[in-house]
């Protein structure tokens, strides 16, 4: 079963870079002062506070209630609702999301529901993981939990599709898709990766009892050590980007 709960504080720490990197997406939404817009999975609210600064309206939301409870504390209308439940109805100009779709597992349903959000010619723009992303984990957990006996499909808690497929569904919910594309953007980290997996791959750790999930993340950082650690001792993570913009007919 796919499980992930979230600390604010460490998320900051580890992960804070996210924020900075999902950056260059608002230029590409380029948010006006009189729209109303969704920031969907929209975590402590790092970039929904800049989104919030161009004037525009702006509503986040989020499956983790703590992460919600750091959005509201920045003076944001933040609300924790689940991406594959949001009931509006044709009410947003625009909506944005950075580094959170690939946590929602039932893209059909979530595509769905972001077109029911949209008023018509309303934007879609995101960006989330794309196939191949984060490989070297994926693989090192896959072999981990093999040696263990244990499949890792039911707990792997991302869904990185390709442009082909994710272009796919939008076209199918009814979206124009005015551009998407996979771009590698190997990304280094602030910390060991043992930090990041701790933070991250929570799903995984929890196929196994939790007095061994220490020595997993362990032999997890051994696996990719040799692929992902830079002679200059950077963890370097192999992350792989896919980036959409679309519109609601
Ligand atoms: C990502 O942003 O691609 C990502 C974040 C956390 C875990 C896996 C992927």
């Amino acid at each position: 079963m796919v499980t992930q709960t979230w600390d604010p504080t460490i998320y900051q720490r580890d992960a804070g870079f996210v924020a900075a990197l999902g950056a260059p997406l608002l230029a590409v939404l380029a948010p006006q002062p009189h729209e109303r817009i969704l920031d969907l999975g929209c975590g402590d609210g790092a970039l929904t506070v800049q989104l919030a600064a161009s004037g525009a309206a702006v509503v986040g939301v989020d499956s983790s209630p703590t992460q919600i409870a750091a959005a509201t504390k920045r003076g944001l209308d933040a609300r924790v609702i689940d991406g594959h439940a949001l009931s509006f109805e044709n009410e947003f100009d625009a909506v944005f999301s950075n580094a959170a779709l690939h946590w929602m597992l039932e893209p059909t349903r979530v595509i769905a529901a972001v077109e029911r959000a949209l008023k018509p010619g309303g934007r879609f723009v995101g960006e989330m993981g794309g196939v191949g992303n984060v490989e070297s984990v994926v693989s090192a957990y896959s072999a981990e939990l093999a040696d263990r006996g244990i499949a890792v499909g039911p707990f792997n808690p991302w869904y990185f599709p390709s442009a082909d497929e994710y272009a796919a569904h939008l076209a199918q919910a009814g979206f124009v898709v005015n551009a998407i594309g996979l771009f590698a953007r190997p990304t280094p980290l602030p910390g060991d990766v043992g930090d990041w997996l701790r933070l991250m791959t929570q799903s995984f750790l929890n196929a196994i009892p939790e007095s061994g999930q220490a020595s997993l993340v362990a032999q997890v950082r051994d696996r990719i050590r040799p692929q992902i650690l830079r002679e200059d001792g950077v963890w370097e993570l192999d992350y792989v980007r896919l980036r959409f913009t679309a519109t609601r007919r």
